[in-house]
């Protein structure tokens, strides 16, 4: 696979890494990615997460979102690339990951520093008076309304036309204020304010690996080294490396 030593030096020799993730780091976990051919948003108008929308549409919204997100997604295991981000940070390898899925993969596969750039599907709240929510506590009568004042209860993700959770982008500035690495993984870098958090990194001196079986747009702007390839065959190409070997 081409540039995959340079990759894996690269990674050896940093000091201070973060990973960028989006969809397609999930794809072979069997969630589908946003946009492309098989993409959610050829099935499904985008709509249902826009704020708006859901707050005038909540039944039709709600039972996208069940469908999309907890019926499905929830039960999704982590694949090879979740687990090479988690033994990197085991191993000092790297100091944590922005990702703008809300799958919870990373955290599943032991990834301890993670900020949810989009929020996350498995804590929702009442609209109405704040009750808090688990995944499981979904109804299956929608829309989903809180049982102690019957205001609509809504995932602690980020829908479209809403800020970004403060903590996690002060994190992520804070990541594209002193990384001197950046992998980005599985991502268009079409979603604003999400795909700015590279380009800060590169203008703050981080070099920038790309692995994407497509090129986005950041691979001919700000990527360094571009792998083009699924994100679980490319982590099982860096475990085969003796180089890493050595460390894990
Ligand atoms: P997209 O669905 O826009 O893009 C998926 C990316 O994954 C594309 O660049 C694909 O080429 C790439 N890809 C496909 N298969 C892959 C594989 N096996 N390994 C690695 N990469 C693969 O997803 P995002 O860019 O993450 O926002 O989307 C960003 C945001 O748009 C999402 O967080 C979501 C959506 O609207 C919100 O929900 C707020």
């Amino acid at each position: 696979m081409k540039n995959i030593d340079t990759v894996a030096q690269m990674i050896l020799e940093s000091k201070c890494s973060f990973a960028f993730t989006g969809a397609g780091i999930s794809l072979e976990s069997g969630i589908p990615t946003f946009r492309g051919k098989a993409g959610l948003w050829n099935r499904y108008n985008p709509n249902i997460l826009d704020i708006d929308y859901f707050y005038n549409n909540p039944k039709d919204a709600w039972e996208g979102i069940k469908e999309i997100f907890y019926d499905y997604w929830n039960k999704a295991m982590p694949n090879k690339a979740h687990y090479l981000l988690a033994d990197m940070e085991k191993n000092n390898l790297l100091n944590g990951i922005i990702t703008q899925n809300i799958d919870n993969l990373h955290q599943k596969a032991g990834n301890k520093e993670v900020y949810e750039f989009h929020g996350t599907l498995n804590t929702l709240h009442c609209v109405e008076c704040m009750k808090k929510y688990d995944a499981k506590d979904v109804s299956e009568k929608l829309p989903f309304r809180c049982d102690e004042c019957g205001g609509l209860v809504k995932p602690d993700f980020v829908f479209f036309g809403e800020g970004i959770p403060e903590l996690a982008y002060q994190k992520s500035i804070e990541a594209a204020s002193k990384a001197d690495l950046f992998i980005v993984i599985g991502t268009t870098g079409e979603v604003m304010p999400a795909c700015s958090i590279p380009v800060l990194a590169k203008r703050n001196g981080a070099k920038i690996i790309e692995i994407n079986p497509e090129k986005s747009t950041f691979t001919d702007t700000i990527t360094d080294v571009y792998i083009k390839g699924k994100a679980a065959e490319v982590a099982e190409k860096l475990y085969e490396l003796n180089l890493l070997k050595e460390i894990w």
